[in-house]
């Protein structure tokens, strides 16, 4: 098990994972493009275990660290303090949001396997990208928990893979082995196991409303063998076609 988390991007997804990781007795260092201060009152409200750092430092103390960044600010990353590091990424790429890049409309890459080749030395995991941040956080259960939820994994690095399902494990989900970032497409956007079944049947609504939505919806527990079997049906439509999932 980890020690020591770093967070790269402390917004929804990276806060939600931080205080799984505070409950799980981890220390957390959370990092944002602002700067360690404006993230006092995160820090103050997760407790003893955690604290601020620029996200070069956060990646440097980190044992394991979380990219919970916009996928626009990959190449912002710092890749020399990641060398060497197990970086699990978040990412989903929306073209309406993120501008296209022809080598994911096309399916050249999955998102992952960008971010892998930008940061050459490091070994990158996909993981938390295909479930919302108040359900993340609902959803985790104790080991051996009868409605403990799956949460898929991609990588093409075994240890890496290996360091991720621990951390899925401590923070209360099974990891469901995908396979290599090359194939993490069956995560993604427009897939079957991308947010909908940990949420149920979604509302038409705007992007606000969605996110509200979210926040007051308790989330249903997704095994991991119900999981896989999504996965697995998963068939792969242009990544440029993805729509937010808000915006139907
Ligand atoms: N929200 C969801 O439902 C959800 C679900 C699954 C996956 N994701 C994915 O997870 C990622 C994060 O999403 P989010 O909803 O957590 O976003 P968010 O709430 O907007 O948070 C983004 C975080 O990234 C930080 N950041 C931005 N640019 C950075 C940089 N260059 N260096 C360091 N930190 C930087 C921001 O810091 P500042 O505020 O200081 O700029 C902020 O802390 C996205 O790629 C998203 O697609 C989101």
């Amino acid at each position: 098990m980890p020690h020591t988390l770093g967070l790269i991007g402390s917004g929804m997804i990276g806060s939600s994972i931080a205080r799984l990781a505070i409950s799980a007795g981890l220390e957390v260092v959370l990092s944002n493009s602002r700067g360690p201060e404006t993230l006092a009152d995160l820090v103050a409200d997760l407790g003893g275990g955690a604290r601020a750092a620029t996200p070069a430092a956060a990646a440097r103390a980190a044992d394991l660290v979380v990219a919970a960044i916009p996928l626009t600010a990959h190449q912002q990353l710092p890749t020399e303090a990641l060398a060497g590091k197990t970086v699990i990424d978040t990412a989903n790429y929306y073209p309406e949001r993120d501008g296209h890049l022809p080598e994911l409309d096309t399916g050249a890459l999955t998102s992952s396997a960008l971010l892998q080749r930008y940061l050459a030395d490091a070994h990158v995991v996909k993981a938390f990208n295909n479930i919302t941040p108040h359900q993340l956080r609902s959803l985790a259960r104790p080991v051996d928990a009868p409605d403990r939820s799956g949460l898929p994994i991609a990588a093409d690095n075994a240890e890496a893979r290996a360091e991720a399902i621990r951390l899925l494990d401590v923070l209360g989900y099974d990891a469901v082995d995908i396979g290599t970032l090359a194939v993490s497409w069956r995560s993604e956007p427009n897939t079957p196991v991308y947010i909908q079944p940990y949420l149920g049947d979604i509302p038409a609504m705007d992007v606000e409303a969605f996110l509200r939505w979210t926040g007051r919806t308790p989330g249903i527990a997704v095994p991991a063998t119900r999981v896989a079997e999504l996965i697995e049906s998963a068939v792969r439509r242009p990544a440029g076609e993805a729509r937010l999932p808000s915006a139907d």
